[in-house]
């Protein structure tokens, strides 16, 4: 890939605009899990050693644009990173009109997508967000699939841009465990829905040598197989396109595996009492929130004999206790693993934190729609806008 990066920049007395992924988890107006703004901790203070005046974009959440909405002003990530650099990080609500900003300081502007004409990457504001820099540079590896005023658009019309070291490295990293990746490869993907991950799951299937399908996902699966899955998250709508999917593992000499065993409950709560069944025992009355302890020792078996791992998506309700143990034995099993993983992922991050085994990840992504969609082998639209710039 071939763009400019900030480090073969002078940054010195320059206003550096940096396109930030902070769309980060919040709870009564606090940061629930930072891992998205630690890791871009080092490009803001490379900026700042290098003498810049920084500015920070970001979008938080998925706001209606063309006004302000206290539920999604970053203001609590501005709090929250004020702390992480020991530096005031101010946060400035109307930037569009200009920011007054010296060398050494930094800005954090409220949230991009109170801007009307963010998400239909609109040319007049990527255009005026351009205006206000003298480098833009995109880091947000997390929203560079996103073709949207502060992530392609900007790019097209900013004096100079270039790619920020985060997704600099993500790139690096993706691309290097994709290419030639050490085999037997096998991806595990789980979730809610079969619908939003049908292409992942499509393209994955051509590029690895084993598929593992977890959580609603899974039900779908299930209920294609032939069992009753009871009053599981699943989608009926799909059954034929997993069954097509089912069809084609076998065509291609390998399979996509059905839980032998599954954990239910009769209610959705973290009190609800658990009941390991037979994939073929599910009660109308039941939901399965977890695999069972004979799926969870084969697909670990499975990840001990993989050369590499694709992890996105839990196999279980691992947010309550009862239903955690199928996604910690997955976790386990890529700890200790010799195996080269990569994991992307909100949900897929958290339960890399709650189980502790983040030491034991190769390599952990910042991003989730993005990190799916590299995976895929779609093109990124902020990376081609970067690379589109630096060939002409
Ligand atoms: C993410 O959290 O995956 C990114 O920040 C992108 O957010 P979006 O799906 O709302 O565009
Ligand atoms: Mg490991």
């Amino acid at each position: 890939m071939s763009f400019l990066r900030m480090d073969e920049l002078d940054l010195s007395g320059k206003r550096v605009m940096i396109r930030e992924d902070f769309n980060v988890p919040l709870q009564a107006g606090r940061v629930t899990s930072d891992a998205r703004l630690r890791a871009a901790l080092p490009t803001i203070r490379m900026a700042l050693d290098r003498g810049a005046a920084v500015i920070l974009l970001s979008h938080l959440g998925r706001p209606v644009e063309g006004r302000y909405e206290h539920e999604f002003s970053l203001a609590p990530v501005a709090a929250h990173l004020s702390g992480l650099l020991d530096l005031p990080v101010r946060l400035q609500k109307d930037w569009l009109d200009g920011i007054d900003i010296q060398a050494g300081e930094v800005v954090l502007c409220e949230n991009v997508r109170f801007n009307a004409g963010e998400k239909a990457n609109d040319e007049t504001l990527a255009k005026t967000m351009a205006a206000l820099c003298d480098i833009f540079v995109m880091d947000a590896f997390g929203t560079a699939h996103r073709a949207q005023a502060s992530t392609e658009g900007v790019i097209r019309f900013a004096a100079t841009v270039c790619a920020g070291p985060l997704l600099s490295r993500e790139l690096y990293e993706l691309e290097s465990a994709l290419t030639e990746p050490e085999r037997p490869m096998l991806a595990i993907v789980g979730g809610a829905k079969v619908s939003t991950k049908l292409t992942i799951l499509e393209s994955l299937m051509s590029r690895v040598d084993q598929l593992i399908v977890g959580g609603g996902i899974a039900n779908t699966f299930i209920a294609a197989s032939g069992y009753d899955v009871g009053r599981s998250l699943y989608e009926p709508d799909l059954i034929h396109e997993a069954q097509r999917l089912i069809r084609r593992a076998h065509k291609m000499g390998g399979e996509i595996p059905i839980p032998k065993d599954v954990v239910v409950a009769s209610s959705f709560s973290k009190d609800a009492e658990a009941h390991v069944r037979s994939v073929d025992e599910v009660q109308a009355n039941e939901m399965i929130l977890d695999i069972g302890p004979l799926t969870a020792v084969d697909y670990a078996a499975m990840i001990q004999g993989a050369g590499t791992v694709i992890w996105n998506g839990p196999v279980g309700v691992f947010e309550f206790e009862n239903f955690a143990a199928g996604t910690r034995a997955i976790a386990d099993a890529i700890e200790i693993s010799n195996a080269f993983s990569i994991a992307g992922g909100g949900d897929t991050l958290a339960a890399i934190d709650q189980f502790n085994i983040a030491d034991g990840v190769s390599y952990i992504s910042t991003g989730g729609g993005a990190f799916l969609e590299y995976v895929e082998g779609k093109t990124l639209p902020a990376v081609a806008a970067l690379e589109a710039r630096f060939n002409n």
